[in-house]
Parts: C-alpha cells; sequence; structure tokens
C-alpha cells in the first residue's frame, strides 16, 4: 500500500477513552508529603549538581527541571534543596499511586510509564455509563466505578466537561453524540480520580482525555499543573487542527532522531544533532504537508537496521494524531528484583563481602515483600507462600581499573550469573542468616568468575544483585497461580499503605527492574524510559552521573545552553 508514495490518510480509531496522568514535580510532591513545611516555600530535587526537578514555588522564580544548582541558587537565593538521590521513596509512592489508578481499571489496561505518568484505557467504564445514563437528568448524574455494585461510584454534573477543553467547543455539541458523551463522562471520571490522588494521597496531578495515548499525552501537558484537559474532536479534521500547530519534537513518539532526519530532509540541510538548538523548527503540518512525505517515504527516510518495521506508517500515523498503541495490562509479578549500591572504590575482599551482604538483605527482603502472600489454603493460621520464585541470581560489577593497570580494562557493567539457591525461600530463617549463606555460596563463587587475573585488586564502583527469570505460581499450583498474584496485589496495596513509604530499607539503593516499563509511544531511545531498569551514565559534557532515562533530557539542557 505504501509502495506508491500515496498521501492516504492514515485510518483512525475513534472508540476508545484515555486517560494520561502525570504527577505535577513528582519528587518535589514526594518531599512536600514527608516535611509539609516545604510546601510553601520553593523547592529543588537535587541529584550531583543538578535539579531532578523543583516545586512550583521555585519555577515561579523561573527556576527549571535540569537547571544546574548553582545557577538555580543564584535566580532563587531562598530555594530549599533536597537529595534526590536515593529513588526509592519515589518508586514506593509511584508503585503506590500507580496501584490505585490500577484499581479502577477494569479491563486491567493499565501502564505506567516511567515514575510519574499512568495511561488507563476506560473506555468499558465509559460505554456503561453511557448506557446508564439518565439524559433527562444530566446535572444530577452518577458515574459508576463497578457493574457488580450500583452503589459504588460518584455523583456528578454532566451539563458541562470538566476541567479545560481543547479542539471544539463544547456549547453546541449535541447532547446524544457518542463522542461528546464518552469524552464528558471521561472528564468526569479523571476529575474524579484526580480528586482521589489528592484527598487520600496528596498527590496533585495533570490529566489528558482523548482517544489515543499520543493526544492524552499531548492534550494532557495544555494546562498544568493541577488541571486537566479534554480534546474534543469529533472528525479527522478536528485532530489534525489540534496536532498540526506542534513542533515536531513535542509530539510523543517523535523522538530526538526521527525529528533530527525529518528536519533535516524537510529543511534541505543536514542540522548538526550536537550542537543544535534542539528544539524543533518544523510543524507537523510542514511536515505532513511537505510534498515529499508520504508513508512510504518515511518508511525509507527513517527505516534501515535497528529500526522497527512499519515505523513509516506509524510516523505517518503520528503527523496525523492516530496512534492505535494499546496501553498495556499491568503485570503483578516484576519480571526481576535487583538491589544495586554505588561506591567510591571497593578494594578488599572483606569490604565486597560486607556490602555483599547488605545488598542480599535488600533483595531478601525485597523478594519477601513482591513475591510472598498469605497460603489462605493452608491449615497452619498465617503460613505463607511464594507466588512466584526467581531462578537465577545475577551479579554485575562495574569496577575501574587502577591508574598503573597495564591491561586493557573494561569500564561497563560485567555480570555472572548462576542458579539461585532454594535456601533463599525459607520463610523461616532469618534473613541476616539466609543472606550470609547466599554470599558466601552463590556470591563470592560468582565474584571469582568475574576475576579476570589472579591477584589482581578489585577498585569496585558499583554493585547489583540480581534475582531474575522469574517463575509464576511456583508453587506447583498452577491453576492458582492467577488468584494468588491478586491477592498478592492486595495485600501489597495494604502493605504499601500510603503512610509507610519509609520502609526500613529506604535508605539503600534499591531498584526493581524489569517492570518493562519500555516507552510505547516510542521506538526512539531518546525517550525510552525504562526508570526502574536504569544505569546511570556519565554525561559527557559536565561529567555528572545521570540515570540513563534522564540522559537526553538532560543533553537537551546542556544543547539549549543553558
Ligand atoms: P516529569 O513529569 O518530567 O517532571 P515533574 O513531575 O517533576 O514536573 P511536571 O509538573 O512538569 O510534570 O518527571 C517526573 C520526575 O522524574 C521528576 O519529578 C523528576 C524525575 N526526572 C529526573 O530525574 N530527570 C529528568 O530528566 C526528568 C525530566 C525527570
Ligand atoms: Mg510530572
Amino acid at each position: 500500500m505504501d509502495g506508491t508514495g500515496v498521501k492516504k490518510p492514515p485510518k483512525r480509531q475513534e472508540g476508545r477513552i484515555i486517560l494520561q496522568f502525570d504527577y505535577d514535580c513528582f519528587y518535589a510532591q514526594v518531599f512536600e508529603q514527608k516535611n509539609p513545611a516545604l510546601k510553601s516555600k520553593p523547592v529543588g530535587v537535587k541529584q550531583k549538581n543538578i535539579l531532578a526537578t523543583c516545586n512550583y514555588n521555585a519555577r515561579r522564580h523561573n527556576v527549571k527541571k535540569l537547571m544546574l544548582i548553582s545557577e538555580a541558587k543564584k535566580i532563587c537565593p531562598d530555594l530549599v534543596l533536597v537529595d534526590g538521590e536515593d529513588l526509592t521513596p519515589f518508586r514506593d509512592m509511584s508503585k503506590i499511586l500507580f496501584n490505585f489508578l490500577r484499581s479502577h481499571s477494569w479491563n486491567g489496561k493499565a501502564e505506567r510509564l516511567g515514575f510519574d505518568e499512568v495511561f488507563l484505557d476506560v473506555t468499558d467504564i465509559i460505554e456503561y455509563n453511557m448506557f446508564c445514563l439518565n439524559r433527562a437528568s444530566m446535572a444530577e448524574s452518577f458515574f459508576y466505578l463497578s457493574k457488580k455494585d450500583p452503589e459504588l461510584g460518584f455523583a456528578c454534573d454532566l451539563t458541562s466537561v470538566a476541567g479545560c477543553v481543547v479542539g471544539v467547543t463544547p456549547d453546541s455539541v449535541d447532547l446524544e453524540n457518542p463522542i461528546y458523551l464518552r469524552h464528558l463522562l471521561g472528564s468526569h471520571l479523571a476529575q474524579f480520580l484526580r480528586l482521589k490522588l489528592e484527598q487520600d494521597f496528596g498527590y496533585t496531578s495533570t490529566c489528558g482525555i482523548s482517544t489515543n495515548k499520543l493526544l492524552s499525552k499531548l492534550v494532557g501537558s495544555k494546562n498544568k499543573p493541577q488541571n486537566q484537559t479534554t480534546l474534543l474532536a469529533f472528525n479527522d479534521e478536528d485532530i489534525i487542527n489540534f496536532v498540526d500547530g506542534h513542533k515536531l519534537r513535542t509530539i510523543p513518539g517523535m523522538g530526538s532522531k526521527i525529528t533530527h532526519l525529518l528536519e533535516s530532509h524537510i529543511l534541505s540541510k543536514e542540522l548538526d544533532k550536537d550542537s543544535g538548538p534542539f528544539d524543533s523548527l518544523v510543524t507537523a503540518r510542514e511536515a505532513r504537508l511537505h510534498p515529499t512525505i508520504s508513508p512510504s517515504f518515511l518508511e525509507t527516510l527513517l527505516g534501515g537496521p535497528g529500526a522497527e518495521r512499519g515505523i513509516g506508517s506509524r510516523v505517518w500515523g503520528f503527523l496525523h494524531g492516530v496512534d492505535p498503541t494499546e496501553v498495556k495490562e499491568a503485570s503483578d509479578v516484576p519480571s526481576q528484583i535487583s538491589i544495586e549500591d554505588t561506591y567510591k572504590g571497593l578494594e578488599t575482599v572483606p569490604k565486597i563481602t560486607e556490602e555483599l551482604h547488605k545488598l542480599s538483605c535488600s533483595l531478601i527482603r525485597r523478594m519477601r515483600v513482591d513475591l510472598v502472600i498469605l497460603d489462605d489454603g493452608s491449615d497452619i493460621p498465617g503460613s505463607r507462600k511464594w507466588i512466584a520464585r526467581p531462578r537465577t541470581l545475577r551479579l554485575s560489577i562495574r569496577s575501574w581499573p587502577k591508574a598503573d593497570a597495564t591491561q586493557p580494562q573494561n569500564f561497563g557493567r560485567v555480570s555472572r550469573s548462576g542458579p539461585l539457591p532454594n535456601f533463599v525461600f525459607d520463610l523461616k530463617t532469618d534473613i541476616e542468616e539466609i543472606a550470609q549463606q547466599l554470599v558466601a555460596e552463590a556470591l563470592l563463587p560468582l565474584l571469582r568468575r568475574l576475576q579476570n587475573e589472579k591477584g589482581q585488586t578489585w577498585n569496585l564502583q558499583l554493585i547489583n544483585i540480581c534475582a531474575a527469570n522469574m517463575v509464576t505460581g511456583a508453587t506447583g499450583d498452577k491453576t492458582g497461580a492467577g488468584r494468588d498474584i491478586a491477592t498478592m496485589f492486595k495485600k501489597q496495596d495494604e502493605v504499601l499503605a500510603p503512610w509507610r513509604i519509609t520502609s526500613d530499607d529506604t535508605d539503600e539503593d534499591e531498584k526493581i527492574i524489569g517492570n518493562e516499563l519500555e516507552n510505547p509511544l516510542s521506538e526512539d531511545s531518546d525517550s525510552d524510559i525504562s526508570w526502574e531498569a536504569t544505569d546511570n551514565s556519565i554525561c559527557t559534557t559536565c561529567g555528572h552521573s545521570i540515570p540513563s532515562f534522564a540522559l537526553s533530557a538532560h543533553s537537551r539542557y546542556h544543547e539549549l545552553g543553558e
């Protein structure tokens, strides 16, 4: 179809309603919750010598995300700096808020993107409420949150869309129009959920309401913070009118690589990616209407080794606000659990052993929180069981060479894996004791396998231990696995109750890797955020250690010359 270079507009699905939540200045809010006195002050969250984020008080003083601390302090001397190096409290809070949002999904399509964005496909809830709608008394409507329990829901005034609207002016719309009704109901559900996030957890957020992930994300960013925006669009033209004015780079899914290639083509010159201003020069409209641009042309321009098949049609779709990507169903069990910490150079085996012991304690503790549930079927009250068991133990290290090293050295991470011993699953033995055995019998042997020469001295910068290769239903009760997981999910909600963010292990640099949080809107690693699978990278411009997910935004900061 694309081989002809025909510029056929892509086909659009309009039946879905997708909500995109983005918490306001997320890391800063986590600190404000712990210490409410911060709410009235300008607050910056510090990672190395940049601001990971800052609250809106600080933004009013022109302090910006990813600004250098020195610069932020110059323009806002009262800025209160808090240390955001340890991601654990952000990860824990993110999980709690996500579990809350997700508990409102009927179809399970709830997807977390990074720590602070959530997509919910609420099409089925909206359809049901359309069916129940009493058009004679829209002002006194009731929104049903359950099909089974008619009392579960909230009262709402459906005479107007909740929050802000972009696109078509709602005054002139027909109350019988299903597209309008879907958006109207979506906006009220979004408002209810945002209010609950604020009242029950203390977090304000922004939300976008539209028919696909691209549009809900794009429209959600229109009114920040603490607000929501519905894109009211009835046909292809309405959608195109909305997307047209956006710079290519601001369109979700258009990573920097795609933008760069497209802009270089449209402007007929090779743009210097590295010295740029990073900001997009070309609008979606200019790209869409450019005489040479068609799905087949885009396939040729953007395809090639490593590119995804069908990239041409996908980007052609993006330019028209079309994005068929589904909101992924959340997985209850992480595919792996990993704990890591960084060091200034661990040299001796006793020191390394001590650190391995600490990391092992955290790993076992985390495994017991995430993978163990109460065993309802057991005769012994209070007995617990594993609902998933990792099979593999992986040890990864980063070791920097000594100044006098003569051998070529590996600066990157190196890993060795082996089977995770069964004694780890013994719930009756103390964590400390299991950790000791794990270090002696599994981790030190893996470490020895990483040593490339006899007598080599270590200079460890990072140690990561990871329980991987998760097998669910490993209790042998295969049919019960789903039920077990559902129970665990409920239990986790209790365990991770909002007021218990600070568990006894929050001071450790823990990460759960592998909830497969990659960004489905993007084929481009630039915005491919797998927050929990992150590894810090060194910025080549300023030399700071930045989580990989943040590196592109951080480079953008340099590229803007700020
Ligand atoms: P964002 O949603 O981009 O920022 P935010 O929530 O702080 O602010 P906004 O109100 O504009 O949504 O990112 C979420 C969190 O991720 C943020 O609080 C800090 C962290 N983060 C980084 O650590 N590095 C980065 O480069 C970016 C962009 C965010
Ligand atoms: Mg945010």
